[in-house]
């Protein structure tokens, strides 16, 4: 069928299969290009199909010719009803990765389940034995406690006091102002349960206990800091205190891995077009901008790049993994640079309806969205006919 975007916000309600695989593609070209890296040789990917964690796998995979088990949470195609981006992304890592020799499964599900992680093991029995490097890169809205079965939905807001600020919608262009009511203690704790680091822990925690974990494994998780613009919505808010609690869960684990002569690491990355960050309230306003200044500094990067830097210059160096004084990795450093920030929050006091598209980047924002969906790629053509029904080679089966 022919395929065009149909957006809503901040999704698209279709996704182009072909797109998808291409911007795959190009991700494996770059990672090929920038070269092999002495790195893991067995690795598990938790939220490995689109943004960080897809790019998590490619790099293993192709620049340090890693087997890759996947997890991730995606719809599956019906006729006529294209499947969500993380199904076509995954079908085609491993389409390229089974064709150039190396293992790739997938296990599509809920990974804060029991039973996802009971499967994910067996796998990794089964088939590797035991895992080099365990990615975290979960982006959820919502989990259902394992334990108590309770649904903890997150949210976004300031804490203490209401937040007004810019915002844009990246769509129109149009600049508006956007306040935000104060979250309750219940919305802190539920967003901590979402996104902090319980489910992390489980995860080692089960690992470690069925043996899988190899001597000195490492695992990493994902984290922003970003500017003062957002401080308030984001670090200081409730998502702010997810990020707390799983920053500190990297101290718990390093522990917990210590007998191992492993490591766990939170590395903070910089901010990026992605289904979850388009989703928050002034984050859109403040990459067009970013993108801009660190563009013209010949400093901007896409998830590829950043976890490229990641495992090539932090994770796996002879030198001793670079941390900060709260021991969190930061390959957010160029965007957190002075000259960065400072030209960003002199474009912030200018930014409105009228000047957006020259002052920042909004053409920029706009095709990364646009690619998240597998669109606005170049050597795509999106008149022909696309195959909607396509499959992952390396897919297992549901848990029973
Ligand atoms: N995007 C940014 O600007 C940015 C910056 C720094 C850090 N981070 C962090 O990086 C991490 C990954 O974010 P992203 O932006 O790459 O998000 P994303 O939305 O692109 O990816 C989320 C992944 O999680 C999977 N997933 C979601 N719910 C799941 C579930 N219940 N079970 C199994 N898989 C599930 C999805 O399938 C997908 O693979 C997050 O911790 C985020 O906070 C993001």
């Amino acid at each position: 069928m022919i395929i065009e975007p149909r957006m809503r916000g901040f999704i698209s309600l279709t996704t182009h299969p072909v797109g998808c695989a291409q911007n795959v593609k190009n991700q494996i070209e770059y990672v090929k290009a920038a070269g092999q890296i002495n790195g893991p040789k067995r690795v598990l990917v938790i939220g490995a199909s689109t943004g960080f964690g897809l790019a998590s796998r490619i790099t293993s995979a192709f620049a340090c010719g890693a087997s890759t088990i996947g997890v991730f949470f995606e719809k599956e195609p019906k006729e006529g009803k294209t499947a969500t981006p993380g199904w076509y992304n995954s079908a085609a890592f491993e389409t390229e990765a089974q064709a150039a020799g190396l293992y790739a499964k997938s296990i599509n599900g809920d990974a804060f389940s029991d039973a996802i992680k009971t499967q994910t093991i067996d796998l990794i029995k089964a088939d590797l034995g035991q895992i080099d490097l365990v990615v975290y890169s979960l982006a959820s809205p919502v989990r259902v406690h394992p334990k108590t079965g309770v649904t903890h939905r997150s949210t976004l807001k300031p804490i203490g006091s209401t937040f007004t600020n810019k915002t844009v919608d990246f769509h129109t262009g149009l600049v508006s102002e956007v306040s935000i009511e104060p979250a309750g203690e219940e919305d802190i704790a539920n967003t901590v349960q979402v996104m902090g680091g319980e489910d992390w822990e489980m995860w080692i925690n089960e690992m470690k206990a069925a043996g899988v974990l190899a001597e000195n494994c490492i695992t990493v998780a994902y984290s922003y800091i970003g500017p003062a613009v957002t401080e308030a919505v984001y670090r200081r808010g409730t998502i702010g205190r997810a990020k707390d609690h799983l920053e500190a869960t990297a101290h718990v684990l390093d522990k917990t891995l210590s007998d191992l002569n492993g490591h766990a690491y939170v590395s903070v990355n910089k901010a990026l077009v992605t289904q979850a960050s388009s989703a928050i309230p002034v984050i859109p306003l403040y990459i067009s901008l970013l993108y801009k200044i660190m563009k013209e500094k010949g400093l901007h990067e896409g998830c590829i790049e950043q976890i490229y830097r990641l495992f090539q210059d932090r994770l796996y160096t002879s030198k001793e993994v670079e941390v900060d004084d709260k021991g969190r990795i930061r390959i957010d450093d160029w965007e957190m640079r002075e000259d960065v920030q400072s030209d960003v929050s002199k474009l912030w006091a200018e930014a409105t309806s009228e000047n957006l598209t020259e002052i920042g980047d909004l053409a920029g924002y706009r095709k990364d969205f646009f690619t998240l969906f597998g669109f606005d790629m170049e050597g795509v053509d999106y008149n022909a006919d696309a195959n909607e029904m396509v499959e992952i080679p390396g897919l297992q089966n549901p848990p029973a």
